[in-house]
This record gives structure tokens, sequence and C-alpha cells, in this order.
């Protein structure tokens, strides 16, 4: 029986160690993209897809996640003072957005540990999980997607990017059959940051999944992987051809998407998005032409 999908799991307790000394006292998760955290992107994704339920997995450094999705009665009374609606309203948007639950992780084990983290919350239904390190333009609809297709082949679903093959040492990579669908592929197995001679393929799986509880019961008996850390993709790995799980399917995302976990990338995301939006395009793109023409 197909379920209807309600709860959405967001994993932010990793340590960030990429991003300090900015994450020494605040999760990666916070950082601005232009004005807005990357974490309210990806809770503002789940609810566009219908996922009003959001669990996020944190640690040490919870507080600025929590108080980010709080009331914050200082700043709205003074807000409110000066008649300063549109910035209220900004700051309305991420109080009132989902219904927002938190569990802590402890220590940081692993992504594979952080979901493990959700079994409670979850229980027997299946999930979405989304990784605030991948931004997905709202313009290009991606979870939806693969909440159809987790209900049409009652499997676990995860996204997958064409990347080039000198990038896939940064991903998880999938080795797959094709389906009767070009954008849907079974996954037969998948291989942690491979180096490019021993990649699968140039699918890399991004961070969005759709999974079937079953993951639970295989993460539980995961060991730690590469870096010593439960890998989500181990156990992944193992669902491709354990049949009482479903199995693994790939959906492949051809949209825009922003890798906000890299530091350079982190960059990039910024300077594009700010360039196409209303209020700073104008602008910035003008400046950004002068500035390029500057360089040598
Ligand atoms: P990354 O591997 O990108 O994690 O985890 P990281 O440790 O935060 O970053 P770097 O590499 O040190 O800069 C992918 C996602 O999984 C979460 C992270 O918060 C991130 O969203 N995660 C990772 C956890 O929630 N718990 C963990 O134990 C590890």
């Amino acid at each position: 029986m197909a379920h209807h999908i309600t709860k959405a799991v967001i994993p932010a307790a990793g340590l960030g160690t990429r991003f300090l000394p900015a994450t020494k006292a605040m999760p990666k998760e916070m950082l601005p993209v232009v004005d807005k955290p990357a974490i309210q992107y990806v809770v503002e994704e789940a609810v566009a897809a219908g996922l009003h339920d959001v669990l996020m997995v944190t640690g040490r450094n919870k507080y600025a996640l929590e108080n980010h999705f709080d009331r914050v009665y200082e700043l709205e009374a003074t807000l409110e003072r000066k008649g300063d609606h549109a910035r209220l309203q900004k700051v309305h948007e991420s109080t009132n957005i989902a219904d927002i639950h938190y569990f802590r992780q402890g220590d940081p084990h692993g992504l594979g540990h952080a979901v493990l983290q959700a079994r409670m919350h979850v229980g027997e239904e299946p999930f979405a999980v989304l990784l605030g390190d991948d931004l997905i333009d709202e313009r290009d609809p991606l979870l939806q997607r693969m909440i159809t297709e987790q209900g049409k082949r009652n499997a676990s679903i995860v996204a997958l990017l064409e990347v080039e093959p000198d990038q896939i040492h940064l991903y998880g990579a999938a080795e797959f059959e094709p389906t009767d669908d070009p954008d849907v592929v079974r996954i037969t197995g998948l291989v942690e940051k491979p180096s490019v001679e021993s990649a699968p393929s140039n699918l890399a799986v991004i961070g969005r999944y759709v999974l079937r509880p079953e993951v639970f019961q295989v993460l539980e008996h995961t060991d730690p992987g590469m870096g010593g850390e439960i890998q989500l993709t181990d156990a992944l790995q193992q669902m491709t051809s354990a049949e009482w799980t479903g199995g693994v399917y790939g959906l492949i995302f051809r949209g825009r998407r922003y890798d906000t976990g890299d530091k350079i990338d982190y960059i990039k995301a910024i300077v594009q998005l700010a360039s196409e939006r209303d209020d700073l395009g104008p602008e910035l793109r003008p400046w950004l032409r002068q500035f390029v023409a500057s360089m040598h």
C-alpha cells in the first residue's frame, strides 16, 4: 500500500570542518545563502513538497537552529514599533513555516547514524531526508517527483546528478540499470567517493532521499565505513540487493542545484542567486561585469 508521506528529516549535526572558523560555534546549515540560512531553503523545499512535519537532527551547536525557527519577541516588538512590516514578515516566515522537532545526535558518527536517530519519530512510514549542503532551485522541483516515484515503485529513491568524471570522487557513485523511464534508473550498487578509474558511472548521489523505513533496520547493522562513520551510502548499497527493503531507484535530476557544502561552490551559489534576484541583480550584475573585466 502506498503511504502518504508527511515527514522530512534534516540532518544538521555534522561538524562542518570545511567552513571553519565560521562553523566553530554555529552549524554550517546556518550559513547564509544571500540573506537566508541554507537550512531555511531546505525547510521551505520540504514544505513545498507537502512535508510539514520536520525533524532536525542537531549537534552541539543546535541553539542557533532552534532560535531561527522560534519567536524573537524583542526583535519583533522593535520592528512593530517602527512599523517595518516588510522585515517583520521576514522574521515571521521562518517561525510559522512547519511543525519542527529536534533530536540531538550526541556524537556525530556520520550521516547514517544521524538518520538512524529519526527512527522513533518516523515510525513505519516512508520519509524524506534533505541535506542542507545541497540547495535545489525552487523553479526545478525535485522532491515532489521523488515522492511520486516512491509511491509508484514502493522502493527507496535517491536523487542523482550527472557530474564531470573528475568530480565523482566527491560523491557516492551509482551503478545502475535503465528502466522504462529515461529519468529513473534501478540502482544495483553504490560506491562512496570512488576514484575516477573505479567509479561505476558519473551519476552522483545528491542530498535528497525518499526512503522506506526498512532503512533503519539496515542502518542498525551497518558498521562504520569510510572515515570511521556510519555511512548512509553503505546502508543504501545493502538495500540495492535486499528484496525485503524494496530496493533502490535513482531519479536523475536535470535542474539547477547549488552545492553549499564546499567553499568555492558556496561562493558561486551566492553570486548566482544574488545576481538573479530582482532586488539585488540590477546593481550586482553591472558590478560583476566590471569586476571581471578588471581581472587579468
Ligand atoms: P558532511 O559529510 O558534509 O558533513 O555531512 P560535515 O561533517 O558537516 O562537513 P565537513 O565535511 O566537516 O565540512 C552531510 C550532512 O550530514 C550531516 C551534516 O550536518 C550534513 O548536513 N551529518 C553528518 C550529521 O547530521 N551527523 C553526522 O554525524 C555527520
